[in-house]
């Protein structure tokens, strides 16, 4: 006999209330970092002042992508590896990677576009995210913001200091301290000449035994890659080591002191370290960064803000012409955390004009004014979703709007508009026409929006 269907929809089991197994919330990867609205505020004001600083400085803003080929970081992988480096699926077999830097990209895209034909120097700065599957740490991210500024097809040594210039003002601007660090690392035969010193120097009276585990491999290979360790036993045998400055060629030696001379008549202050060497493979000649300080003057963490340096010879391995360029990298994140209490962010309550509505007509009109005012500069804010004027003006008073203007059927039909003044309370009906002369008296405006 067939089975017969059951019909659940009225037997006792249909009844049972249907257990839901609740979903497991899905939560963010390893050393990704989630920048809530409370600190936003101050990433994207920092960004403004570094697009800002960057074209005072006459770069031109590019923005490349944040997926690129793996081929383009092979030249220049971070201490000879690329365990760092985020592989992404990508059909046809292409090796595609997130990029660990935005330099690299930069330059493909320099080289690309042909921008050699440009006049020389072309000056580029971009901002965004770089990924680095890196041992985690506070302050250190797999996901961070950089604002980079690259000047590619200029060798003289006034290009560092230019660049050094810009980074010292833009900390200096956000009132972060920090000491500029800074070395020439020379050209390729001078770091040949150096490795071999350093290896016999490590090698030497049990020094070897006293090396982290990394710094003991990395001696078979970048002996140079140990100055940059910053592991306490390591650091410590720093101190006797050989420095590179003897191995400098005249040519070097004479292009890093002109270096120094024009930050002197800058009267920007620097400290020569000897033993920077930073981790990348492509810097040749000057490198710097910069370390953040306390109020006191002290090293407040071994986490650089910014650093840069010479690449001669990268757009060259890259495929393009032989193309001296120097180049810097601030990290905004670290920025932040550095100026977070010191950084006064701009009062919006001084600022912001509310504008509510109510009926078709008024909305209609609103969005126009809407459109005309964030034109001229205001921080105009709205709630077009909303037809309640209580909760608009509950909006309004939750952002501390200065003003709000209010629109509904009457003054549409009057050609007027309702202005009040959300500290005092006080309203007066304003002639539509006229509104924009009096919130500009009234109301002041973002500063460097373009009016018209
Ligand atoms: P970098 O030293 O690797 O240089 O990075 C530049 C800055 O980015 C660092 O000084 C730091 O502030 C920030 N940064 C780096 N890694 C992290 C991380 N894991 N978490 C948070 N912040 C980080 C470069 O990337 C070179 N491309 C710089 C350059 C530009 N050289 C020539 N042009």
């Amino acid at each position: 006999m067939p089975k017969q269907k059951m019909n659940t929809r009225n037997s006792s089991a249909a009844k049972k209330p249907v257990e839901r197994k609740s979903l497991k919330a899905v939560d963010r990867l390893m050393g990704m970092k989630d920048t809530l609205p409370a600190e936003f505020r101050y990433l994207s004001n920092v960004m403004d002042k570094a697009a800002s600083l960057a074209e005072l400085y006459s770069f031109n803003a590019i923005k490349t992508p944040v997926i690129e080929s793996l081929d383009l970081f092979k030249q220049s992988m971070r201490n000879s590896s690329d365990k760092e480096i985020y592989g992404v699926n990508c059909d046809k077999g292409e090796k595609a990677v997130l990029r660990p830097e935005l330099t690299q990209g930069i330059l493909r895209a320099y080289i690309e576009n042909n921008f050699v034909e440009l006049p020389q120097p072309v000056r580029l700065y971009t901002i965004g995210p770089v990924f680095r599957h890196e041992k985690m740490q506070n302050g250190r991210f797999r996901e961070s913001n950089q604002f980079n500024m690259e000047v590619i097809g200029e060798d003289k040594p006034m290009a560092e200091t230019l660049l050094i210039a810009a980074a010292y003002n833009f900390f200096l601007d956000l009132e972060a301290n920090f000491q500029i660090q800074i070395n020439s690392l020379g050209k390729a035969e001078c770091r040949k000449e150096y490795n071999t010193k350093l290896s016999a120097f490590y090698k030497e009276r049990g020094r070897r035994a006293k090396l982290c585990n990394n710094c003991k491999k990395a001696l078979l290979k970048t002996p140079m890659a140990l100055l940059d360790c910053k592991e306490d036993a390591c650091q410590q045998l720093l101190a006797e080591a050989p420095q590179i400055a003897d191995c400098l060629s005249d040519e070097s030696r004479e292009h890093f002191a002109k270096v120094l001379e024009y930050l002197d008549e800058l009267n920007i202050p620097y400290n020569f370290n000897p033993y920077l060497v930073r981790g990348l493979s492509y810097y040749n000649d000057t490198v710097f960064e910069f370390w953040p300080i306390n109020d006191e003057g002290a090293m407040q963490s071994k986490l650089a803000l910014a650093g840069g340096g010479r690449y001669d010879n990268l757009v060259e391995s890259l495929g393009g012409k032989p193309t001296p360029s120097v180049g810097i990298a601030i990290g905004l994140e670290r920025t932040v955390a550095k100026i977070k209490d010191k950084l006064e962010l701009p009062n919006l309550k001084e600022e912001v004009v509310f504008l509510a509505q109510l009926g078709e007509q008024a909305k209609i009109k609103s969005l126009i004014l809407f459109e005309e005012l964030r034109r001229m500069g205001f921080n105009v804010r709205q709630s077009f979703s909303t037809d309640s004027l209580k909760n608009q003006m509950e909006e309004a008073s939750r952002l501390n709007a200065k003003v709000s203007l209010i629109l509904g059927k009457k003054e549409v039909m009057d050609e007027t508009i309702l202005l009040r003044d959300m500290e005092s309370g006080v309203q007066e009906t304003v002639a539509f026409k006229k509104v924009k002369d009096k919130i500009a008296k009234k109301v002041n405006r973002k500063e460097g929006v373009i009016y018209g």
